[in-house]
């Protein structure tokens, strides 16, 4: 009993400390952020692949991926944003901004070398940080649609191809880094 207390009084003046330094406290927003984010996304396509299978849940993305992100952004506090970014990426306006490259391009490195891959904070301005959270092709749900070609179905290829006629998400292996979710976070003062 007395051992938890200590810890409980220990973490509680860790974050607390942790919340005066701007990017730690940036860090500790965008990881909510971005948690709900990846519930609201999972929990959607989960309910979708027991509904109708890969060809729904493939249905779903294309028509409201960029609608409930939309959504979700609104419903965040100011001064805070989440986008999706990718080096090979399935909608266009999903290809990094030039400082963002770098970064996606170090991440595939670290993935090489067999790292747990790290969150990465980057400073934008003194009070501006972008948090990102890699996205790597995890389980075997995400190869339905961003695995090998010749092994997603074809009807699911066929409306990848009406709707992303540039897309470049496929063909990806298992933990290969298929692109990372950014939050923006403005730190007020
Ligand atoms: C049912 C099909 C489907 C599955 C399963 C799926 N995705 Fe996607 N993914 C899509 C579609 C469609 C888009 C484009 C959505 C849009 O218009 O923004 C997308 C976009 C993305 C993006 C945004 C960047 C871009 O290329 O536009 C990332 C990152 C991503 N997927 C990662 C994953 C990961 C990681 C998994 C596994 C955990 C996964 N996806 C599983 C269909 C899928």
């Amino acid at each position: 009993m007395k051992k938890l207390l200590l810890f409980l009084i220990f973490s509680f003046v860790i974050l607390n400390a942790n919340e005066k330094i701007p990017y730690k406290l940036a860090k500790i927003k965008a990881s909510h952020v971005a948690h709900n984010f990846h519930k609201l996304m999972k929990s959607n396509a989960q309910q979708k692949f027991k509904e109708g299978g890969t060809l729904l849940a493939a249905q779903f993305c294309t028509d409201n991926a960029v609608k409930l992100t939309k959504e979700f952004n609104n419903k965040l506090e100011k001064g805070i944003s989440l986008k999706r970014i990718s080096l090979k990426n399935r909608n266009s306006n999903s290809y990094p901004k030039e400082d963002e490259i770098n970064i996606l391009k170090a991440l595939d490195l670290l993935e090489k070398s067999s790292v747990y891959l790290p969150k990465i904070i980057q400073m934008v301005d003194k009070d501006i940080f972008k948090v990102y959270f890699p996205a790597t092709m995890s389980g075997k749900s995400c190869k339905k649609c961003h695995g090998l070609k010749k092994d997603i179905d074809l009807k699911v290829l066929k409306l990848f191809k009406d709707k992303y006629p540039k897309d470049k998400a496929m063909n990806f292996k298992s933990g290969q880094v298929r692109g990372a979710v950014v939050v923006t976070v403005k730190i007020k003062d």
